[in-house]
């Protein structure tokens, strides 16, 4: 199934293979540049499959040595392949001996066997193992292993591998070694090994069936006051699990390994869960509310895995959001009923959760909705693929998880449920299709599910169209729903989807309506969720008094570009009462962005730029509202991201959008400065840091109100930026002043910034975030020094690596996706730079270097004038010499 170059895989071309693999024995001598690899397979014929070979995909491997049930092999009998080796064998099952040799060392892909500070690491996900040794490294096979490790005991004390530990003893010349066994049946991505100098957090819990278990989260030693709350997270999922799904841990040990250099978040490889540690390491001095968030989600997402992932696998790669989307759904629940748990009421609960559904959504936005539109768009489940490193996208992630809400919606929480019942009833300890999923959660229900499949093959985001007629003589009024999905890329045509959509109906004073559809007896709750399956239906509802405001999409009940007239004046009002508060945050964006593109049109035509007073009213009437949660308004008054923007700017263009979005916010700041001034102070948390939503939304909001006060940058702002800085006793507070500081053209943002590097100068984590910060700059006055300079600058800063991941995503992932008008300068400098840098980047790690090479894929959206200088360097960097598949892939949509 592996890529030739230029050669796409298709999902329809799936044959299963002629050999399986019952167990595997492996045999790791590790060496920095001479790991010898044994291993021991015994191949089983699968009864199900059309005759053939055993299939081994290698990569990159020496091959020392291969016996077929101990006998080298006839003449002929070994076939090498582009990918691999082919044996043809008679036998039903068949014992191979396969020892290979790999330079660890040598690996800066991050993918398979590599080190990082001196330890062994494996990422094997997606096809990482065939560079460890031979092996059918497919998911849909699936084994039971065990493994030895041998390693120096000086350099590499701790050695760990999936499920329990056998043994360990101590080696002549100074080595150690340990025997592992998983005694479930695995597919080979899911396999991994540790052996470093780690120090491990433990605690020992008892699961709900009463079974005592090992938990540990392993780090460095120096990082040790910085996992407490990884293994708080990591309590809270398993409790979670077996609450609302009721699934249990089903090993005696689970462990987490931290790792600074790792392509992605983490990987949930079985029992022993490989992280990034920027997702591992949170204390109050080092990480932000936000990070410690982060880490609660991913170690829950990771656990979540356990079950969604690994004891029910994906068939092929191309079944990737079987596990990813559902996993994602998952774990944005779990975060919201933690968020939810700490509030006093159901409408502090309620709005604790719409917080956590606003940062999905603006993910999902800011990500997802730019891809979809561009030439990477493919449907959930895409149909082919160049290289699948390069489909683990927002699409198959977040979108996924939103396939799965909508049948969440659809079935209710109760019939979901007994649907992931019948799910692990039929399919424990195999590996399946989304097909499959879909076909428990329609039997369990006695749902028609058909045109829902729709969501899993078409690509794009689907248009909602909505339209209401009211009718005073018929005390009724009439809601059309209409849907299309523009075309993409090989998809010119598109069926119509069966989509959930939420709805509320407003009455003048502010208060919903009971809702009752014509036919009913009688008026049920002020939400219905209507279900569209047709390209256009029509419901009518009945005893309505006055027309009505329409509240659509409530929750956000469908990943769907929603088309409906209001005007200003119908925003505000639902900005001041919908009551539901995702809504009510939309209705909130929907008017900020209405403004922000005015104003870039504005801009763009030279013109000068003028914020409308009754938005500022709006505005106002939210920032002062002392009953709302805090974080809520927090992310009501935040400016939508610059990326959704631009999807929203038709054609795009990065320069006018900044300047309206610097006016705004500071014509914002200077108008609402008493009012940003009296929250900010009104805020403040006392006591010592604590992570609570509570207190988060708080310093959130308090955050904020700084970053307006900065943008306007009257003397008290900047005071009150520096003596937060200065006096901060947490990294919430003193990151979030340092990001006001820098938000503007004060002096004083340069002090900052030099304080906080010599504070944090070998803190790599933390570092990060003062790269990231700085890449994202914008200027806020004409003399201000381009942000391009500076980040060519702060590439010679010794903590800054290209064969760092979260170096290479702070600083030019920062500077490429986040900070749009600086990139796109007219003179083409920064394309020119990240011409440069996908470039070098590839030569070492193509999976990193095809994540910035993305930065530019949308390049259609924007004037033709950005447009043609874009050309240029996409064409630069596709006649390359030498380029991954993961890049060539990239650009060669990009340009098709
Ligand atoms: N399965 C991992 C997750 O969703 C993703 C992942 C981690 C990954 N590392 C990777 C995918 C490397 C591809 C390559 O949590
Ligand atoms: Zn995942």
């Amino acid at each position: 199934m592996r890529t030739q170059q230029g050669t796409p895989v298709r999902r329809e071309a799936y044959q299963p293979l002629a050999y399986g693999v019952e167990t595997v024995d492996l045999d790791f001598l590790l060496d920095p540049k001479a790991t010898q690899v044994s291993s021991r397979l015994v191949c089983v014929r699968n009864p199900d499959a059309p005759a053939g070979p055993i299939v081994l995909f290698g990569e990159g491997l020496e091959l020392l040595s291969l016996h077929i049930d101990g006998a080298e092999p006839a003449a002929g009998q070994l076939r090498k392949t582009d990918s691999g080796l082919e044996l043809d064998v008679s036998a039903e099952r068949v014992v191979l001996d396969i020892v290979t040799r790999i330079d660890p060392s040598a690996n800066l892909t991050l993918s398979g066997l590599y080190q990082s500070r001196g330890g062994y690491y494996t990422q094997c996900e997606a096809e990482g193992f065939r560079s460890i040794t031979y092996f059918p490294d497919r998911p849909d096979i699936m084994a039971r292993y065990t493994v030895r490790l041998e390693a120096d005991a000086a350099a590499c004390p701790v050695l760990l591998s999936n499920g329990n530990l056998l043994e360990t003893g101590n080696l002549p010349n100074g080595r150690h070694f340990a025997r592992w066994e998983d005694p479930f049946p695995k597919p080979s991505y899911l396999f991994a090994l540790v052996a470093a100098d780690l120090k491990a957090l433990e605690r020992k819990v008892d699961t709900a069936s009463g079974r005592e278990v090992l938990l540990q989260v392993w780090v460095e030693e120096r990082d040790l006051d910085r996992v407490g709350h990884a293994m708080d997270s990591l309590i809270h999922s398993m409790r979670w699990d077996e609450e609302v799904f009721g699934l249990e841990l089903d090993l005696d040990r689970f462990m987490i390994v931290a790792v600074s250099d790792f392509n992605m978040g983490a990987m949930e490889n079985k029992g022993l869960n490989i992280f990034n540690t920027k997702y591992v390491l949170a204390n109050p001095e080092t990480g932000t509310d936000l990070d410690f968030e982060n880490v609660e989600s991913v170690v829950a997402h990771e656990y979540f895995h356990n079950w969604t992932g690994n004891r029910v696998t994906c068939r092929d790669w191309f079944q990737l959001t079987l596990k990813e989307g559902l996993t994602v759904f998952r774990d944005q629940q779990f975060t919201a009923d933690m968020m939810a748990r700490a509030s006093d009421s159901p409408d502090a609960a309620a709005s604790a959760r719409a917080v956590t559904r606003i940062a999905n959504v603006r993910g999902l936005r800011g990500g997802q909705f730019p891809e979809d539109a561009g030439p990477m768009a493919h449907p959930i489940r895409p149909d082919s693929y160049q290289e699948i490193n390069n489909f683990y996208t927002a699409t198959v992630y977040q979108k996924g998880a939103e396939v799965i809400r909508m049948l969440h919606t659809l079935l209710g929480r109760e019939g979901f449920r007994n649907g992931m019942d019948l799910y692990f009833s039929y399919h424990d300890g195999q590996a399946v299709t989304c097909d499959d999923f879909v076909g428990c959660m329609a039997e369990a229900n006695g749902a028609d599910l058909d045109r829902f499949m729709r969501w899993y093959s078409q690509a794009g985001t689907p248009r909602l169209k909505a339209e209401g007629v009211y009718d005073p003589a018929g005390r009724s009024y009439s809601l059309t729903l209409s849907q299309s999905t523009p075309a993409t890329p090989g998809q010119a045509d598109k069926l119509p989807l069966h989509i959930p959509v939420a709805v509320g109906l407003i009455g003048a004073d502010g208060v919903d309506l009971p809702l009752q559809l014509e036919g009913e007896a009688h008026a049920g709750d002020s939400t219905r969720v209507l279900e569209l399956k047709d390209a256009s239906q029509t419901w009518r509802f009945t005893g309505i008094d006055a027309e009505p405001v329409p509240s659509l999409l409530r929750g956000y009940s469908a990943p769907v570009i929603l088309d409906v007239v209001e005007d200003d004046a119908r925003l505000a009002f639902r900005m001041a009462h919908d009551s539901d508060p995702f809504n009510r945050w939309d209705a909130a964006q929907r008017y900020m962005e209405r403004v922000a593109l005015a104003l870039a049109a504005e801009a763009a035509a030279g013109r000068p730029m003028e914020v409308p007073q009754a938005f500022g009213h709006a505005f106002r009437a939210l920032l002062v509202n002392a009953s709302l949660d805090p974080a809520f308004v927090a992310e009501t008054l935040a400016l939508p991201s610059e990326a959704y923007l631009l999807e929203r700017m038709q054609p795009a263009d990065p320069a006018p959008l900044r300047a309206a979005l610097i006016h705004l916010s500071r014509e914002l700041g200077q108008a609402l400065q008493g009012d940003f001034l009296a929250r900010y102070m009104d805020l403040e948390v006392d006591g010592e840091y604590r992570y609570h939503p509570a207190d988060a939304g708080k310093r959130a909001l308090r955050n904020l109100c700084l970053r307006y006060m900065m943008a306007w940058g009257g003397p008290t702002a900047v005071q009150l930026a520096s003596l937060q800085f200065k006096t901060a006793g947490n990294m919430t507070e003193r990151y979030g002043a340092l990001a006001a500081l820098v938000q503007s053209d004060a002096p004083e943002r340069l002090e900052a910034l030099e304080a906080f590097h010599e504070r944090y100068k070998d803190d790599a984590l933390v570092l990060d975030k003062w790269f990231l910060l700085q890449a994202c700059a914008w200027r806020w006055s004409a003399d201000a020094p381009a942000t391009l300079e500076r980040v060519r600058a702060l590439m010679d800063n010794p903590a800054f690596s290209l064969s760092n991941p979260n170096k290479v995503y702070s600083l030019l992932g920062g500077y490429f996706k986040a900070n749009a008008a600086e990139f796109h300068r007219e003179d083409g400098a920064g394309y020119a730079f990240w011409a440069e840098q996908v470039v070098a980047l590839d030569r070492n790690n193509p999976q990193v270097a095809s994540r910035m090479a993305r930065a530019l894929e949308g390049w259609r959206k924007f004037t033709p004038a950005i447009q043609a200088r874009i050309r240029v360097v996409l064409e630069q960097v596709a006649g390359a010499e030498g380029l991954s598949p993961d890049v060539t892939e990239i650009i060669g949509k990009a340009l098709a």
